[in-house]
């Protein structure tokens, strides 16, 4: 697996080391990536010790814990502390991942905890993701269809249905493409994992119309073809799912179109 990088442009610095919490016998240490880019500061590690006998058993449960007992100012994103919303992904032990499903206990020593590498930071561990969002959107994630809607229900058989498993359950959490090569020097025109799993999941539904002018719009030398398999994003996705599968389903998909 190629190794993941931080941020871009930052050079974190050796922050603040609290110390460990009074009375506290079952200690784990944290090593977390502070930023504010308002501030004019660079970045820095700081350390954190928390303390596990007052702490939930997962990575979320400890960065919560540090902001509720010692340091109320350090930002980062969840919701649903339950793996389906996909806020809280972040970088922890050097591999792209959702904090709310990882146990601290899969972790040995101090725990390294940064933001989805090669994004811009916006605050501590919360990364923008408003270009990931916005490819997204351009791969039309809904329903297309010419046919006149039906009076009750688009109908799917249970086969038509299972062709989909795999390629919906995708909650966005950014951790796949922030982990690609590719995405890394080229997220402005490759469309990355995450997208290309999204554009898959319509053009394999069957419900939907617009399967040619999909494959229009992919047909393109960086949309698309900037997949060279390298398989981070099915080494790293929180949910098992494969972006890497669907993407060259795609490609087979455009050379059936031209024979
Ligand atoms: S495919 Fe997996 S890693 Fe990528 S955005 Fe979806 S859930 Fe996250
Ligand atoms: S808080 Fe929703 S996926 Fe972690």
């Amino acid at each position: 697996m190629v190794e993941l990088t931080l941020p871009r442009g930052s050079q974190p610095t050796k922050g603040k080391t609290w110390p460990k919490p009074d009375g506290a016998r079952n200690v784990r240490t944290f090593r977390v990536y502070r930023y504010d880019p308002e501030s004019g500061n660079p970045p820095s590690w700081d350390t954190y010790k928390v303390d596990l006998d007052d702490c939930g058993p997962m990575v979320l449960d400890a960065i919560l814990w540090i902001k509720n007992n010692v340091d109320a100012t350090l930002a980062f994103r969840r919701s649903c502390r339950e793996g389906v919303c996909g806020s809280c992904s972040m970088n922890i032990g050097g591999r792209n991942t959702i904090a709310c499903t990882s146990g601290i206990d899969e972790y040995d020593g101090t725990i390294t905890i940064s933001p989805l590498p090669h994004q811009p930071v916006v605050r501590d561990l919360v990364p923008d993701l408003t270009q990931f969002y916005a490819q997204h959107a351009a791969i039309k994630p809904y329903l297309q269809t010419d046919t006149p809607a039906p009076e009750k229900e688009w109908k799917q058989s249970p086969e038509e249905r299972a062709e989909l498993d795999g390629a919906y359950e995708c909650i966005m959490c950014a951790s796949c493409s922030t982990a690609c090569p590719s995405y890394w020097w080229n997220g402005d025109k490759y469309l990355g994992p995450a997208a290309l799993l999204q554009s898959y999941r319509w053009l394999a539904d069957s419900r939907d119309e617009a399967k040619g002018e999909r494959l229009d719009e992919l047909d393109d030398p960086f949309k698309l073809y900037r997949c060279h398999t390298i398989m981070n994003c099915a080494q790293v996705c929180p949910k098992g799912l494969n972006p890497a599968e669907a993407i060259g389903k795609i490609k087979g998909m455009l050379v059936e179109r031209e024979s």
